[in-house]
């Protein structure tokens, strides 16, 4: 069912901070291929990301790391090709802007030109201003991503929720103001506590998009093989999925086998 107060023929920057202000939640999913985005886009969700998390469940890689600014390029341009309304934001992948902001604004131009994208996003703070500014400077939209930031597992050693302690939770709202401050257009906020997210999107005029942030962000995100549950290994306590598809898709694909082998598939109806 769809719950929208306005009708959004496309998506901008502009109507998510507009949705904010107007109190409708913000619908956004991953997406890293064109068949996927074409039901994805049509099923109105507002965002599509393309997440770098297509590292793990398109590449099967551990962590988000590995994977290449040509390889989410490639991913972009498909869903690109499939979008007709939703806002596409692309994550910049680890490697790709951290070290210093020219690198960050080739980047960031090279998704945009290459892959047709709307905006880019990239993790951090503090850090990562002087990146974040040169790119937003170039008029490229960009959307933050602070709390549990995949691309720096290694330095926190696990996926356990962060900003619990008051030191963190405090340098997570600074830095959130900081990416307001310096124009980005959306936060995302991930596993952090419900009240911590509930404190920062009451300061911030923009809107923030949780995922394990709890009910009190603008809008809420997940990562589309694990809201159909593809993934049915991985359980995560923020997870809410809306079908089984591992074993629904186990269960067809046996059945074909089956017919396949009995030579009941092709039947004549099937063949010239
Ligand atoms: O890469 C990704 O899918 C993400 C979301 C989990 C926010 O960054």
């Amino acid at each position: 069912m769809s719950v929208s107060k306005k009708e959004y023929k496309r998506v901008t920057v502009r109507s998510l901070v507009e949705m904010k202000q107007q109190g409708e939640k913000i619908s956004m999913l991953t997406a890293y291929d064109y068949s996927m985005a074409k039901i994805v886009d049509a099923a109105n969700v507002d965002v599509i990301l393309v997440g770098d998390s297509a590292s793990n469940v398109m590449a099967g890689h551990e962590t988000t790391l590995p994977i290449t600014l040509d390889q989410m390029i490639y991913h972009a341009s498909s869903v690109i090709r499939a979008v007709k309304r939703a806002l596409v934001v692309v994550d910049i992948p680890f490697g790709s802007y951290q070290s210093d902001p020219k690198e960050a604004l080739r980047s960031a131009i090279r998704i945009m030109k290459e892959s047709g994208a709307h905006a880019v996003k990239v993790e951090g703070g503090e850090e990562i201003k002087d990146s974040v500014k040169r790119i937003l400077n170039a008029g490229i939209p960009v959307m933050g991503h602070l709390g549990l930031t995949p691309q720096s597992i290694y330095k926190f050693g696990t996926y356990t929720v962060r900003a619990k302690e008051e030191a963190e939770a405090r340098k997570l709202v600074e830095d959130a103001k900081l990416l307001e401050r310096l124009g980005c257009f959306a936060v995302v906020l991930e596993k952090i506590p419900a009240a911590l997210t509930k404190k920062v999107s009451e300061k911030l005029t923009i809107p923030t998009i949780g995922i394990g942030a709890g009910v009190h962000a603008d809008g809420q995100v997940l990562v589309i093989h694990d809201l159909l549950g593809m993934t049915h290994e991985f359980n995560p306590r923020f997870l809410r999925r809306y079908m089984n598809l591992y074993d629904e898709m186990g269960k067809a694909i046996g059945q074909y086998v089956g017919d396949v082998k009995s030579r009941s598939f092709p039947n004549p109806e099937e063949q010239y």
